[in-house]
This record gives structure tokens, sequence and C-alpha cells, in this order.
């Protein structure tokens, strides 16, 4: 059958039947400037399975894709491995189109199915986890991975293809016609790939590290996740990548943030900068004007230190400074140290409510809190560069940034 889109073959009998978000800029508060893709797969045993569904407005994409290789109609399982939207939106017009036999999620992914969409109550069964559907040659083994990245999420396994489908894990938001990771220039897909953990996975490290456990005890050849490329070689590197990312162990990397009003905030952020370098460290000063708050956390995976600096505005930390705060602490980094600092006009509040928030965050507070009246003087800027040595002088030892 003819359809504007081809499905791209993985292996002799399973195919990529997703779709590509070229103009996605906002996922859900993380900036993608890459689009993504939406992957979904078939894998044709005697019995045919969909892995996955697409965001519902690429319905049209995924049948297109599937219909270049097989009939719709001839799907006879669904499996869907995590209940998010991007997922799942256009589930249940699929469900309706293909009229599979059985529609499989993991336990807590019927619940949570049947909470997006109502008139799935009935329609969506549970696989066990560890458990295995034959599709005749070719079967498929569930494994559940609580909270990678929703309660809902699992894993399906093909063992004689060695592919897993790992849904968000090894991830990443990137919109291109090459399907393979080897295709696509490395230090990109690398790069992405760390702010994709840094940006969904890094609160569930735990859950990642028994994850890898698991995934040690099979044998991979094939990694296929639900955003981005398929990695079909140097597997190692992004089991690595991970192991690394999970243990988060601090570098001698220092993330300085802050906004400013009148400029004050941000003389002294540029002399915390230099004080930081001059003691050693490897200074990222991220002013809130020019850098997203995605791009933040990114950096913040592998440092060792964040500082954080704001204006008072109106009794409060500014606006921006509140908003990447509350990011960053809902993302949970670890094992870092740092400070607060800032500036105000005559209620000094902003570095107070910024110290208690990277307490929080359980940062360790290093050093004197620098808090100027309207504009820093030589004195004040002084302590600001003290401050920044102090915080290299910490760091000393730390790994380098790879
Ligand atoms: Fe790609 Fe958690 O959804």
């Amino acid at each position: 059958m003819s359809t504007l889109y081809d499905a791209v073959k993985i292996t002799d009998r399973i195919y990529w039947v997703g779709a590509i978000d070229w103009s996605l800029r906002d996922f859900h508060g993380y900036e993608t400037p890459r689009g993504s893709t939406y992957n979904a797969y078939l894998v044709l045993g005697e019995k045919v399975a969909l892995i996955d569904t697409v965001r519902a407005p690429f319905r049209g994409e995924l049948m297109g894709r599937i219909a270049s290789v097989i009939d719709p109609r001839k799907i006879d399982v669904i499996v869907s491995n995590h209940s998010e939207m991007d997922h799942s939106g256009c589930l249940p017009r699929v469900i309706e189109d293909v009229s599979p036999e059985r529609v499989l999620a993991s336990v807590k992914g019927v619940e949570n199915l049947s909470r997006h969409f109502h008139g799935l109550r009935d329609r969506v069964e549970a696989a066990a986890d560890g458990g295995t559907l034959d599709l005749g040659g070719m079967a498929l083994r569930f494994m559940e991975t609580r909270m990678l990245h929703w309660p809902d999420s699992m894993m399906t396994y093909v063992p004689g293809e060695g592919v897993l489908f790992t849904q968000d894990a090894f991830g990443i938001h990137l919109a291109s016609s090459e399907r393979f990771a080897d295709e696509l220039p490395g230090d990109i897909v690398e790069y992405e790939s760390a702010k994709y953990y840094a940006n969904i996975i890094m609160p569930f490290g735990s859950r990642v590290a028994k994850t890898l456990e698991a995934i040690g005890k099979l044998e991979v050849r094939m990694i296929a996740p639900d955003h981005g490329p398929v990695y079909r070689r140097d597997l190692d590197r992004q089991i690595e990548l991970y192991s690394r990312w999970v243990e988060q162990a601090p570098t001698r990397k220092a993330v300085v943030v802050y906004d400013s009003m009148w400029g004050s905030t941000a003389r002294m952020a540029r002399a915390i900068a230099e004080g930081l370098a001059s003691g050693g460290s490897s200074v990222k000063l991220m002013g809130l004007k020019e850098n997203h708050r995605s791009d933040i956390a990114t950096e913040v995976l592998e440092a060792g230190a964040l500082i954080v600096g704001s204006p008072t505005q109106n009794g409060q930390m500014f606006p921006t400074v509140a908003d990447v705060l509350t990011y960053l602490r809902g993302l949970s980094p670890k094992r870092l140290i740092g400070a607060a600092f800032g500036s105000y006009g005559w209620s000094p509040k902003a570095v107070g409510q910024i110290a208690e928030t990277l307490g929080q965050m359980k940062v360790e507070l290093v050093g004197e809190r620098v808090e100027v009246q309207y504009v820093p003087d030589d004195e004040a800027l002084r302590r600001c560069r003290e401050l920044g040595v102090a915080i290299a002088g910490r760091l000393e030892g730390a790994r380098s940034v790879v």
C-alpha cells in the first residue's frame, strides 16, 4: 500500500513507525530547539504487535507508516509502555481503527490509561512484570520500570532480536530524518541525551540504577526509545553515561545562575565567576534573560556547585529566579555545594529566600552570604570574588568536567 509515509526497518521483523515533530519547541517546560520524535514500533511475529502510539495530532503519520508495511487491521496487540500523552494521545482512536485482540499495559498503566481515556477502562489489560507474550516465532517480555518516567512506565524486550523498547529512558528530543544514533553527530546526540536525562530522568536516579542492573542481565543489541534515534552500536556508551548521571559525582564545574534589574546582581555574579575561575573551577555564568531553565538544569547535572543570585523585588526573589529554583528543586540534583547572593533596595529578602530553597534542595551552603543595598562597591565585589575563590577551594580534587 502506498502512503505519504515510510516505515523504517530496524531489524528484519521490527519497524519504526513513529512520527517526527519538527516544530516542537516546548515539552512541558523543557525547551526543545531541535524538535522531537514520538517513536512507535511494529513487531512482526505470526501475530503483529504495535509498541506505543504517538501524540494525538500525529495519528495520520503513525497510521501511514504502519500502512507502508502491513494493513493496520492486521495488528493483533497494542502494547502501551507509558501512558503520558506524547505516547498514548491517539491510543483510543488507533484502537478504534485497528480493533486489536488485546491492549496491554503495566498494572499501573491500566489504571493511568483509564484515568486519561475513560472509555478505555475495560479495554486495557495488565501485562505482568516479567511476563511474556508469544507472538508466534517471536515473543515480547515485559519489565516494569516504575517512575521511569511515570508510575506506569514499563519496557518491552524482544529476546530473539535483542531489541529493548525503553520508552522515555535513553530518549532524546531531536527531530531528524535519520533513525539511528550512529547516523547523527555524536556530540549533539550526547548533549541532547544529557539534557533529556537532566530534565526528565534526574529525579528518579535510584530507579535508573535498578533498571540498569536489570538491563545488564539481558542480551540487548538495540535500544529503541520513544524519543529520538535508535541505538544499534556502542550501547555500552549509553549505559556508561546513564551510570555516571545516576551517580552525579561532583565535578569542578560551578554554575552561577542570576537575574538582575539594574545590573547590580549581574556585577556580583561576574565577580563570583572570576573568583571561581581564579580558584581553578570551570564556570558557567548563566543569566536568566538569555538562558532557559532547561539549559541550566543540563549544566547542573554534572556540576559540583550551584550559586544563585537575585535582586529583591517587592519583598520577593525575582520571578525568573523563583521559576528556575522551583524547577531545579523538583529535579532534585544531588551532591552540590552552593551559595546565595543578591542586591536589594530597602528590603533584603531575596538572598534569604534563595538560601532557604537551596537548603530544601540539600545544597550545602558555603562561604559568606553576600547581600548588597542598591549598587555593589569595590569592597562588596571583592567579597563576591572571595566567595567564588572559597567555593572553588571546596571543589578542588573533584573530578574534571568531562
Ligand atoms: Fe515521553 Fe514521559 O513521556
